[in-house]
């Protein structure tokens, strides 16, 4: 090995063209996926007011919405629903008239080039706000498991070609295929939130998506932020059950899990770059202390550096046009 004055790496950052040459990581549309929140309705686009920039949409707002993004060449969404009725076991979830198998079939109809995904989770739906059916004070975890199916199989009649379970219930991947495969949706892939973490980072998602738990917390189903070598055995024990692509989440205070997964797993990898993620990065660029652009394709270059394939991220819109203007 030659050191100093022979090698000098400042020669190969001199210019632009010599950065471009030896960049390692390379951001592109095509890894982004774009969260919608969908709700009944016309011609509706409800602010969020955590969540600058992000609107709750009617299935035909969301439509506009997807093929602008598909113009800027983000070519999948995944759907979070705004249920009208909440009750305990989160019944609208599996209701092929809620406004995510509406807006899955109208996407599929429309615009059918982009790939649909569904956030499969009975928080949303369920009028105490966990994410599953309870039994007493707790989320009974084999109770829930069919339910679970009922609704991703839900989406799967509705077009989705992706259903996305994250509610951290054990066995729900398998619970999920089997429904899936019983009912002539061999096609219907599954990526699993597989390393799934009580965290804090959700606070903006559950105001948009009005699913905060009204007693207690998750902590009883999701991981423990401390634990990265169970964070690899949940991915392990949701691929062995069958998931086509796994997800760690939150990404940022978790990419130490993003890169062990990436070198202990051939499967396709997504991290969640989430709610919290990024409110306080347009809270920050709001007053002016950081340059939003930068940041945000820092960020999001970092994600997919530590081994992510793909992103799921609310700035996937303006990361896009971004990229594309260089
Ligand atoms: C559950 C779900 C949540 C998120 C995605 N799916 C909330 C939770 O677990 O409390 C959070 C996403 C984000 O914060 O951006 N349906």
């Amino acid at each position: 090995m030659t050191a100093f004055p022979t090698t000098r790496l400042r020669r190969l950052r001199r210019t632009p063209a010599l950065r471009g040459l030896v960049r390692e990581t390379r951001l592109s549309a095509e890894q982004f996926v774009s969260p919608l929140f969908v709700r009944h309705g016309k011609g509706v686009r409800e602010p969020i007011a955590s969540l600058p920039g992000v609107h709750r949409l009617s299935p035909d707002e969301a439509l506009a919405e997807t093929q602008r993004l598909a113009t800027l060449g983000v070519a999948a969404v995944i759907l979070f629903g705004i249920p009208e009725r909440k009750d305990e076991t989160g019944s609208e979830a599996w209701d092929d008239a809620a406004a995510v198998q509406e807006t899955a079939r109208i996407l599929k109809r429309e615009a059918p080039s982009v790939a649909v995904m569904t956030d499969v989770c009975l928080d949303e739906y369920t009028s105490h706000g966990h994410c599953g059916v309870l039994r007493g004070d707790e989320v009974d975890n084999d109770a829930t498991l069919p339910l679970l199916a009922k609704a991703a199989l839900s989406h799967a009649r509705a077009g989705a070609d992706v259903v996305a379970p994250s509610d951290m219930m054990d066995g729900r991947v398998a619970a999920i295929r089997g429904a899936l495969d019983g009912a002539g949706f061999q096609e219907t892939a599954i990526l699993s939130y597989a390393a799934k973490t009580a965290s804090a980072f959700y606070g903006p998602f559950r105001e948009a998506a009005g699913s905060a738990p009204k007693f207690g917390d998750r902590r009883a189903y999701q991981m423990d932020p401390a634990n990265r070598r169970e964070a690899m055995r949940e991915i392990a024990l949701d691929l062995d059950e069958g998931a086509d692509a796994v997800m760690v989440k939150p990404a940022l205070a978790y990419l130490d899990v993003i890169r062990e997964a990436r070198q202990r797993f051939d499967a396709p990898i997504a991290a969640y770059n989430v709610s919290g993620e990024y409110a306080m990065v347009k809270a920050a660029a709001a007053n002016g202390w950081i340059d939003e652009r930068r940041v945000v394709l820092e960020i999001l270059t970092g994600i997919v550096r530590a081994g992510a394939d793909f992103v799921l991220t609310y700035h996937a819109a303006d990361a896009a046009r971004w990229i594309e203007e260089g």
